[in-house]
């Protein structure tokens, strides 16, 4: 019985390691996901912000449907031992207390991802303001997490 328990734990912790990858890995596909969410967000800010008169409603649904795809993608599974040291396209910013409040995160990440949901659904309507007015959520979500356990550069 326990050689069994031990069996099948040792493969559950291989299967974990192979599933999240090497330090480098982890950091290089966090740095690519919060980079493509910045370009899809960007695009958002300029036609639902910044610049209505520019509004392309196809493409901030293209771009609100990437954001909700990257949000739901299960991106703290990025976030494995030892990934505030190393480089992935670059030296990553990820502060080390983020090893002392995982929940916090997990708390924000929680609601990035209910409001990419929500802006998803609303870019759908094509409805500037609600878009405007639910694009300020999501950001504010962005802003918390980047506070919180992103190095300033
Ligand atoms: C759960 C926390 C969290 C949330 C939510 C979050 N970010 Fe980040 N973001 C980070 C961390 C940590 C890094 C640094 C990654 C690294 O260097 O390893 C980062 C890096 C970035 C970068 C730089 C990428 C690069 O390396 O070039 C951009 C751009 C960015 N985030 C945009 C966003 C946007 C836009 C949102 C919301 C739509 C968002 N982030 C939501 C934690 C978060």
């Amino acid at each position: 019985m326990k050689t069994k328990l031990t069996v099948t734990l040792g493969l559950g912790l291989v299967a974990a390691a192979a599933w999240a990858g090497p330090v480098e890995d982890q950091i290089r596909s966090r740095q690519s996901a919060y980079g493509f969410l910045g370009w899809n967000t960007a695009k958002i800010k300029a036609q639902a912000v910044d610049h209505p008169e520019t509004f392309d409603k196809d493409q901030v649904i293209a771009a609100a449907n990437a954001v909700a795809a990257v949000a739901n993608s299960g991106l703290l599974g990025l976030y494995g031992p030892g990934t505030d040291q190393g480089t992935g396209w670059k030296p990553t910013r990820l502060k080390s207390e983020y090893f002392e409040k995982p929940a916090d995160v997990k708390e924000i990440d929680d609601s990035f991802i209910k409001e990419a949901n929500e802006l998803q659904k609303i870019a759908a309507s094509g409805d500037v303001g609600a878009i405007k007015e639910q694009f300020g959520k999501v950001s504010k979500t962005c802003k918390s997490c980047h506070d919180l356990v992103r190095i300033r550069e």
